[in-house]
């Protein structure tokens, strides 16, 4: 199977996207699919959640975002077999400014990308919550984009910003880009609230919006001050649960495609 790069992105904060980039991952791992997580957020949520203390490293992300190091170079495994990590570091902050002369700057992860082996299945870039360079990188070196929404008010107000980029993007640097889908998360069914957003969603964005809801569950955020992904952390939490569901929407469809791919 070709490798697959998906960016987890959201400008708003807090709506589980370093969440799912780590429980995705160790989901598609767990059903033996080579899996990279990339952490392209200076925050590096994604890089202490899977165990990874950022200010033991001597090179992450940002070295290679400033051409000092291949991605290949940085690359970390973690506790979970066939789950690996590009790690990142609050140094990433200064990206914008570094790189505000720099020639294709929107390109550099892109480019990155191509020089890593292929062995991977799956590609995962965890995105900081807003919609500057780090982000443009992440969207135009990505085949799709996986969009986590908060069950929560003003969850589709928000999508606006991040459509326009994505159009802005597949426009004019990545015609191929594609919506993977809209992600569910923190859904309560005890709230009516969680329903009519999940509803809002399905009848704005109908079968994009993923089939697999990732419920709220304490467990999710308990794992990440143990460093563990929840499948290590707990197993038989909902949370679990589900997101291993979603690894295996996701890696359903791709099986779909190619079927109609071969049959053309
Ligand atoms: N399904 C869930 N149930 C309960 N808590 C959750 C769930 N998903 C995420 N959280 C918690 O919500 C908070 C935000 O989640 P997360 O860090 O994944 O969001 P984010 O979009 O990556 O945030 P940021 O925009 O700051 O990068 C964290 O404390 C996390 O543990
Ligand atoms: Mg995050």
């Amino acid at each position: 199977m070709p490798r697959k790069i998906i960016s987890i992105s959201n400008q708003k904060g807090g709506v589980g996207k370093t969440t799912t980039a780590i429980n995705l991952g160790a989901s598609l791992a767990l059903l033996g699919k080579q899996t990279l997580i990339i952490d392209l957020d200076p925050q590096a949520n994604a890089t202490t959640g899977l165990g990874v203390d950022p200010s033991t490293l001597s090179s992450h992300i940002y070295h290679v975002m400033l051409g000092e190091a291949a991605l290949a170079s940085i690359v970390l495994p973690t506790k979970v077999g066939g789950l690996f990590l590009a790690p990142s570091h609050t140094d990433l902050v200064a990206t914008d400014v570094e790189l505000m002369d720099a020639s294709m700057r929107d390109r550099i992860m892109a480019k990155a990308l191509v020089s890593l082996d292929a062995h991977y299945d799956y590609i995962l870039v965890d995105c900081p919550p807003s919609l500057g360079l780090l982000t443009l990188n992440a969207l135009t070196s990505s085949h799709s984009l996986l969009i986590p929404v908060q069950c929560e008010y003003y969850a589709l107000e928000g999508l606006k910003s991040l459509l326009n980029t994505f159009q802005l993007v597949k426009k004019r640097l990545n015609p191929s880009l594609s919506i993977e889908g809209f992600l569910l998360t923190m859904f309560d069914a005890r709230t009516r609230l969680s329903h009519e957003v999940a509803g809002n969603m399905r009848d704005h964005f109908d079968s994009q919006v993923f089939q697999t809801v990732i419920p709220r569950n304490t467990r999710l955020c308990e794992a990440p001050s143990y460093g563990l992904p929840i499948c290590l952390y707990d197993i038989s939490s909902k949370g679990a649960q589900h997101y291993l569901m979603l690894a295996k929407e996701i890696v359903s469809r791709e099986v779909i495609h190619e079927v109609k791919a071969t049959s053309r």
